[in-house]
């Protein structure tokens, strides 16, 4: 599906919950976020409908994200359907990890065919203090879980955070090294971390400062790829304030309350809920169209967003 500035759109990144089990530092308010009422969120079926009809416009790609996704109730049930829908190519799971151990095979057979994986920091009492409570054990016994029920390709997610975390660059390189995929994301001025001292926002160029055997070997999706000679797994830059990369933006959202966000940083949104059959199909194919040209985002503006990260899913 082409949107208006002749993008094809064929990725749906779909929250499923705006609840977590962690309270990330630049993504959830640390007192956590009210349960919603349960017909507030979608149910298993209007998601099924929805993945449905964005197929039938074009998606093929689909990502459930969260919140963290694995504690929405059904999270099996949801998968197993989105893979059963003809014609999508992929489903993928963005999670914090810390529930894999109990998820990872059951997710496999439900039809997911890989998984992104958070983590900023390998010091256990640093991920504390950035998950505000999380044990980093937890994350690593969950990313073995993963390989072990099959999933290859896991890509870790790192936030780069200036005077938190860059000091561990290197070390989160040298991760690659054991084919697992890293990726440096610039932590964006969005919900919670929008106010933050200047000096957390650091560009992506540190990594190649601070990395200099890496060498550029491609692109995947939003990220530069890189690699460190030998090494079995890739570095990859995800470089939303450095970079735009909004000329080749290729996804839309859906919020676990059924808005359609035509682009991450604006308030844009449609509502799907309640609509079916070709009234849905329509709805989707429109709101596509009034996607944005670019976000307009530096490091002195803040997202257009009107919702924090975790009602929203990266
Ligand atoms: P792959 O399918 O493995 O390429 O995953 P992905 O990069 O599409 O998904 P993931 O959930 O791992 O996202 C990685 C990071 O990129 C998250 O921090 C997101 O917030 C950020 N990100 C994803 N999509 C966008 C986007 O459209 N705009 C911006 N600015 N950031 C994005
Ligand atoms: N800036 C950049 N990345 C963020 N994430 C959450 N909040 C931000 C932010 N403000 C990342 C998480 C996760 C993904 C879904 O989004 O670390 O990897
Ligand atoms: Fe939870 Fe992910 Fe947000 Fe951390 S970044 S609080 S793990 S949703």
């Amino acid at each position: 599906m082409k949107d208006d500035f002749g993008r094809d759109i064929y990725y749906l990144r779909l929250s499923v919950t705006d609840l977590c089990n962690l309270r990330c530092v630049y993504c959830m308010p640390e007192e956590g976020v009210g349960k919603r009422c349960h017909s507030d969120i979608l149910s298993v079926e209007e998601i099924e409908e929805i993945v449905r009809a964005a197929v039938d416009c074009g998606i093929r790609k689909i990502r459930v994200t969260g919140g963290e996704p694995l504690v929405r109730k059904g999270i099996i049930e949801i998968c197993r359907r989105i893979a059963a829908i003809p014609d999508v190519q992929e489903l993928c799971i963005t999670t914090n990890g810390t529930l894999l151990p109990q998820y990872a095979s059951q997710l496999r057979e439900a039809g997911v065919s890989r998984l992104n994986i958070s983590l900023d920091t390998l010091d256990g009492d640093k991920y504390t203090t950035i998950t505000r409570g999380g044990s980093l054990k937890d994350i690593l016994v969950g990313i073995d879980a993963a390989l072990e029920a099959g999933f290859d390709n896991i890509k870790i997610n790192t936030v780069l955070m200036g005077g938190v975390n860059d000091a561990e660059i290197p070390a989160m390189v040298a991760l690659t090294r054991k084919n697992i995929n890293v990726r440096f994301i610039e932590l964006m001025p969005i919900g919670e971390c929008a106010g933050w001292s200047k000096d957390r926002f650091i560009s992506n160029s540190k990594v190649l400062e601070m990395a200099p055997e890496l060498s550029e070997v491609g692109s995947s999706g939003v990220a530069r790829l890189y690699r460190l000679p030998g090494a079995d797994g890739t570095v990859g830059l995800i470089s939303p304030i450095s970079s735009h990369f909004c000329p080749t933006c290729n996804r839309i959202r859906v919020t676990s309350d059924g808005k359609l966000k035509p682009c991450l940083h604006s308030s844009d949104e449609v509502n799907l809920r309640g609509l079916h059959g070709q009234a849905l199909v329509d709805t989707i194919r429109n709101a596509v169209r009034i996607k944005p040209k670019q976000h307009h985002l530096d490091e002195d503006s803040r997202s257009g967003s009107i919702r924090n990260m975790n009602e929203i899913g990266g």
